[in-house]
């Protein structure tokens, strides 16, 4: 699916904005404050509905305006249908999110209209982060491919917040934990099969991704379930018991678990540059959405904040090449397009539209004026 049409008002300095997008590479260009990443904001919250900036999204609302609506028409690349998306929000009410014209009460339904992925200053946190980020991540696919994942997920949530509540009290005996522990247990081992299954069938295609998008060698995946592989949960928890009553919480379970990523056995984060970061991430993002692909035959639209940073001539090269094979709907943003638009000519990158970004105000370029931006 990608989008046809953008229409927003009033998120952070874009009072009022509209442009036609193609089905390919958008870029987005202009100078520090001008609003590009307000313009993927504002994409997010049509997908997502909410900010990737702040916890609060009211904060994405423009100070004068008060009210913010984000409108977009979108086709289906796989059925030919045409649908559209509307997300509004007052100041101080709550977000009315719809498709096609009719009410939605969850982002959840947003996500399966407009299904995005988004790669910012943030997404270092993937490979540099704690666990968490890895997880969330890993989660997301699964949630995609896997419709029980979710109820099961919440249900551990709260058999693991039992868990610890008990090992909070000031006396609990083994025999007591363990008779809650049955469930915590039945859920740990369903949710892990979902991970480990996805995991299992995206590895090669990550594989895949990082061999095309960066040039480092022995990159290495491992998915870790959060205890010791080959024992049961179990017997760990057993042995655990001392170290967890000590320490008010479970330390072993599918919280726990994490993808591994590393560089000829060495942790990726202790030997990689901020480049090589950003194109593995860029790799682990675009074998996601090529799984999301496969799995719900829909394709995903890319979000890139800020791309260049960090990204020399030849990565930058890389990622446009694969990003135009897959054929998906990008928008990147960046402060300046001449190193995108040479490589967008070098490459024969056909779908393609450049829109100038300043205070605000967005315009879109016409092939004579790209070819005069690009000299
Ligand atoms: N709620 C708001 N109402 C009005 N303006 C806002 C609001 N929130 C942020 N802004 C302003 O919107 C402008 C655009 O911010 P944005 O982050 O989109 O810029 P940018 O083009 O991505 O810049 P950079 O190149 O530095 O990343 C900034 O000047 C910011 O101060
Ligand atoms: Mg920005």
């Amino acid at each position: 699916m990608y989008l046809t049409r953008l229409d927003i008002h009033g998120i952070r300095n874009i009072c009022s904005a509209s442009l036609s997008p193609v089905d390919g590479i958008n870029f987005f260009y202009g100078s520090n404050g001008s609003g590009k990443t307000s313009l993927l904001e504002a994409i997010y919250l049509l997908g997502r509905g909410r900010t990737f900036r702040s916890r609060y999204t009211n904060t994405l609302i423009n100070h004068d305006t008060r009210q913010c609506t984000v409108f977009g028409a979108a086709k289906s690349k796989e059925h030919g249908s045409a649908y559209t998306i509307g997300v509004s929000r007052e100041c101080k009410g709550s977000f009315q999110f719809k498709v096609d014209g009719s009410r939605v009460s969850t982002s959840s339904s947003l996500a399966d209209a407009l299904p995005l992925l988004l790669m910012n200053s943030d997404s270092f946190l993937l490979i540099e982060g704690g666990p968490g980020g890895r997880r969330r991540f890993l989660d997301w696919g699964v949630f995609h491919v896997e419709q029980h994942f979710q109820p099961l997920w919440v249900q551990h949530q709260r058999s693991l917040q039992q868990r610890n509540k008990l090992l909070r009290r000031d006396k609990i005996s083994r025999e007591e934990l363990s008779s809650w522990d049955d469930s915590f247990i039945r859920l740990s081992n369903q949710i892990t099969e979902m991970r480990r299954e996805y995991f299992n069938s995206i590895e090669s295609l990550f594989v895949e991704m990082i061999e095309k998008l960066t040039t480092v060698k022995g990159i290495s995946l491992r998915f870790y379930q959060g205890w010791e592989e080959g024992r049961t949960l179990a017997s760990i928890l057993e042995d655990n018991f001392e170290r967890d009553t000590r320490r008010h919480l479970t330390t072993a379970g599918p919280q726990r678990a994490d993808i591994k990523v590393s560089v000829k056995g060495r942790a990726a984060s202790d030997v990689l540059s901020r480049g090589q970061i950003k194109a593995l991430v860029a790799a682990l993002l675009v074998g996601q959405g090529q799984m999301f692909r496969q799995s719900r035959g829909k394709q995903c639209i890319y979000l890139f904040d800020d791309l260049f940073s960090e990204l020399d001539r030849d990565s930058l090269k890389r990622l446009l090449r694969v990003l135009a094979s897959v054929k998906a709907q990008v928008f990147i943003t960046g402060t300046d397009h001449s190193p995108l638009v040479r490589v967008v000519e070098s490459e024969e990158i056909q779908d393609f539209a450049l829109f100038h970004v300043e205070q605000g105000k967005v315009g879109s370029l016409n092939d004579l004026e790209l070819k005069g931006e690009a000299q």
